[in-house]
């Protein structure tokens, strides 16, 4: 089945932040491919707003170089690059220059069947400030959207108070929080497999899973990027993107697709979490930081090594394991794994559900006892859903048991290219879909479980365990997991 392209309403979407990293490595391009895609026309408008002095025509120079250096090569097609670039323009501003927003205010069409989308690609404490003049200069109107991304806060406090500031203006139902993984393929899918299919609710539960892992590694280090030391894994990738991954795993059925059914049942799913608190802490925490290796071969720099001069001797965490427990009827006694870090052994993102092992076996157990189920959601690279399961090896010999996956490999199902994540989150603000995005309550619930964590952090008096780059993170993370008697899953023997 092909693609289906629904076009959207026209709109005005303002870039604040336009020429920063986000909007060239992400925004463009994706607009770009949803403009090819015939997802939207030049009845639409970018319009670029920042400090740095630029022209119209240097700002569509600066769109057609995002499209070049990150967009696919093949996707490359002149004429519609050149019809794509013309739809974008630009007005210098600064937050407190009342002439800027003289301009932006004339910039929008008043017509009010276009949609009007603002877009804070700007560090959160502008967020009340643009808002305010947004407010002010009655740019804004009641139907308007605004969008904005992490980090949301450092703490809880620190969120709310963001969230207060936006507030003043703009009503919940117009702001977007992205969490960049709402917006993946893979991600929806979860919803798709567990209630587009009859045959795993049913199993769903305490009753027939052992435990789940969450992994997300990346091969990437982290030192030379400024946020990051403020920042570190629990921040990172913890108290967003892994949340909402085990929410999506963990949730009930919500009654509709509905944004706010949906958002109900993963704000239940916080609230359930068990605090990891105080002495919690060492037992069900591990916080690690990558050392270098050098070899005749290869060479990576050490996370200290990567940092400015003033920052050495930081504690900041580039890996965390933590065992997680849902307080609820049906994940009561279920740990959920999770474990992500910079520097790691590959790049992998994926959702492991271990099942129960088969409770009687009518198998010679000479070659060992059948292995129970697993199920393995790929979210990336190599998107895909993998059921592993025991069945006979083919031929004489008596019978041998052995682990295959029942493979559904994406590449190899669908000839469409797969979305990036911001595609589809970008036209969602404009349909007006909140289903891909995050609540405040829920951002503030996950602040609220996370913020013991780092505290007792901040409290304990050993730094970081190393691990060596290139490895699967430090020992503390097997001692986790194996304690339990379980170990991480790291592909097929
Ligand atoms: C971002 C984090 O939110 O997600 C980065 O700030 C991380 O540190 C990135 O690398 C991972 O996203 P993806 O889509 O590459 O898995």
């Amino acid at each position: 089945m092909s693609s289906r392209i629904i076009p959207v309403q026209p709109f005005d979407y303002v870039v604040f932040g336009a020429t920063g990293d986000l909007t060239k490595r992400k925004l463009i391009p994706a607009l770009y491919h949803r403009f090819l895609d015939g997802q939207f026309d030049e009845t639409s408008r970018i319009i670029g707003v920042s400090r740095t002095k630029l022209s119209d025509a240097e700002f569509q120079e600066l769109a057609r170089d995002a499209v070049t250096e990150f967009v696919e090569e093949e996707y490359h097609h002149k004429g519609t690059v050149d019809r794509f670039v013309k739809i974008f323009s630009y007005i210098v501003n600064d937050v407190s220059n009342p002439a800027g927003w003289g301009d932006i205010k004339k910039a929008l069409r008043d017509d009010p069947k276009i949609i009007r989308a603002f877009y804070l690609a700007v560090a959160p404490d502008l967020f009340e400030p643009i808002a305010e003049q947004l407010s002010k200069t009655k740019v804004y109107r009641r139907d308007s959207r605004v969008v904005i991304e992490k980090p949301l806060g450092h703490d809880l406090a620190s969120s709310m108070e963001i969230n207060d500031g936006v507030a003043k203006i703009f009503k919940e139902d117009q702001v977007y929080r992205i969490d960049h993984y709402l917006g993946k393929e893979t991600v929806q899918n979860l919803l798709a497999l567990r209630f587009a299919n009859t045959m795993f609710e049913p199993i769903w539960n305490s009753a027939h899973i052992d435990h789940v892992q969450l992994t997300v590694a990346e091969s990437v280090g982290a030192g030379t990027r400024g946020y990051y030391d403020e920042s570190g894994a629990l921040r990172d990738m913890i108290q967003n993107h892994m949340l909402q991954l085990l929410c999506l795993v963990a949730m009930e059925p919500p009654a509709s697709d509905d944004a706010d059914a949906l958002r109900d049942e993963k704000l239940k799913v916080l609230r359930s979490l068990k605090p990891i608190t105080n002495g919690d802490v060492a037992k069900n925490t591990v916080r690690g930081q990558y050392k270098g290796v050098s070899s005749e071969t290869t060479s990576v720099a050490s996370y200290q090594d990567e940092l400015p001069a003033d920052k050495k001797g930081s504690r900041t965490e580039t890996f965390v394991a933590l065992k997680v427990e849902i307080e609820n009827w049906r994940w009561a006694g279920v740990p959920f794994y999770f474990r992500t870090g910079k520097r790691m052994a590959s790049r992998v993102s994926e959702i492991c559900i271990q099942f129960k092992p088969i409770p009687h076996s009518i198998f010679d157990h000479a070659e060992g006892a059948p292995k129970a189920n697993k199920l393995i959601i790929r979210l990336q690279p190599g998107e895909g859903v993998k059921m592993m399961m025991m069945i006979k090896d083919p031929g004489p010999g008596g019978m041998r048991l052995r682990e295959v996956p029942l493979n559904l490999s994406f590449a190899d199902t669908f000839t469409e290219r797969t979305p990036e994540a911001y595609e589809r989150l970008l036209l969602d603000v404009i349909r007006g879909s909140q289903t891909l995005f995050m609540r405040r309550d829920e951002l503030e619930a996950a602040w609220k479980w996370v913020d013991p964590i780092r505290e007792a952090w901040e409290r304990a008096s050993e730094p970081p365990q190393s691990y060596v780059a290139g490895t699967w993170g430090p020992s503390g993370s097997y001692a986790l997991i194996e304690r339990d008697g379980r170990t991480w899953y790291e592909g097929e023997d």
